[in-house]
């Protein structure tokens, strides 16, 4: 058994705003995501999905369980964990290009190999011809594929992911999901993608975590390895069965979100 590259163990995390109640967002979660391993997180708006991902990129404190990243507990953001927010978070000052580049600065890269590896990523997204553009010229997409970009340029090795293609129309969409299958079969990465369609879950992911409603904790975990570069696997009957399971899973925790509400 090797260790795991992300391990979750027994986590709750509670907001506290400074009007009104606290909130219990997650409650004795417990997740292992080995190296290379592709997991999507599936479960009802406000189940705590982004709290978890901001536990594990370091943006929020753990305060109850524990979190671990190549053995190591999880402090503080680091270079090893790219995120890409579900709001894409762009310099609104900056270019697409610069916005790009921010994240290479860290690295000790030579300028001009910088520029080259940034503008590699801008072709990669589809933004050729928008380098100078600002992100209030850009549509949703478009900025949602640059903040895309900027977190794949710096090479992380755990990409958390949430719901980064939310934003985007139908044919986009499937253009990034084939981008991120081929980026995560050439190079080793560990994903945590967080998703509100059961079938984009269920064609990235070798498996799925379900979560259930507020609090949030892990509900089940299932299977779905299918050939990702089989063009009519949406089609089979295995496919089709495992989205069918899925559904039926996050939609009772869908009804039971609505009544508590
Ligand atoms: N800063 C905050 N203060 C108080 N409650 C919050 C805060 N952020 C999130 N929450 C609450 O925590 C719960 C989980 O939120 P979130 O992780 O964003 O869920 P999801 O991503 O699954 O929709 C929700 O009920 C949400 O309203
Ligand atoms: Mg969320």
């Amino acid at each position: 058994m090797t260790q795991p590259q992300i391990a979750v163990d027994k986590v709750s995390h509670v907001y506290r705003p400074p009007r009104g109640r606290p909130v219990l967002a997650l409650e004795d979660v417990s997740l292992d995501v080995q190296p290379r391993e592709f997991l999507a997180l599936l479960g009802p708006s406000g189940c705590g999905k982004s709290t978890l991902l901001y536990l594990i990129g370091g943006f929020l404190p753990v305060e109850r369980g524990a979190i671990a990243v190549n053995g190591e507990p999880v402090k503080a953001p680091g270079p090893d964990r790219g995120i890409v927010f579900q709001h894409f978070a762009l310099f609104p000052w900056k270019t697409v290009r610069d916005n790009i580049l921010y994240g290479l600065e860290r690295q000790s890269m030579p300028k001009a190999e910088r520029l080259e590896r940034a503008q590699q990523f801008i072709d990669l997204v589809g933004l050729t011809g928008f380098e100078d553009s600002y992100p209030s010229q850009l549509s949703g997409g478009m900025k949602q594929r640059t903040a895309l970009a900027r977190t794949l340029a710096f090479d992380p090795s755990i990409l958390l992911m949430d719901e980064p293609f939310g934003a985007l129309d139908a044919q986009t969409r499937h253009l990034m999901q084939a981008e991120l299958l081929g980026i995560w079969q050439r190079t080793p990465k560990t994903v945590i993608f967080v998703t509100h369609d059961v079938q984009e879950a269920v064609y990235l992911a070798d498996r799925v975590a379900v979560m259930s409603a507020r609090p949030g904790r892990i509900k089940t975990i299932v299977d779905t390895k299918f050939d990702k570069n089989d063009a009519g696997v949406f089609k089979s009957k295995g496919f089709v069965d495992k989205v069918d399971e899925l559904w039926n899973l996050v939609r009772d925790e869908a009804i039971k979100a609505e009544r508590h509400k």
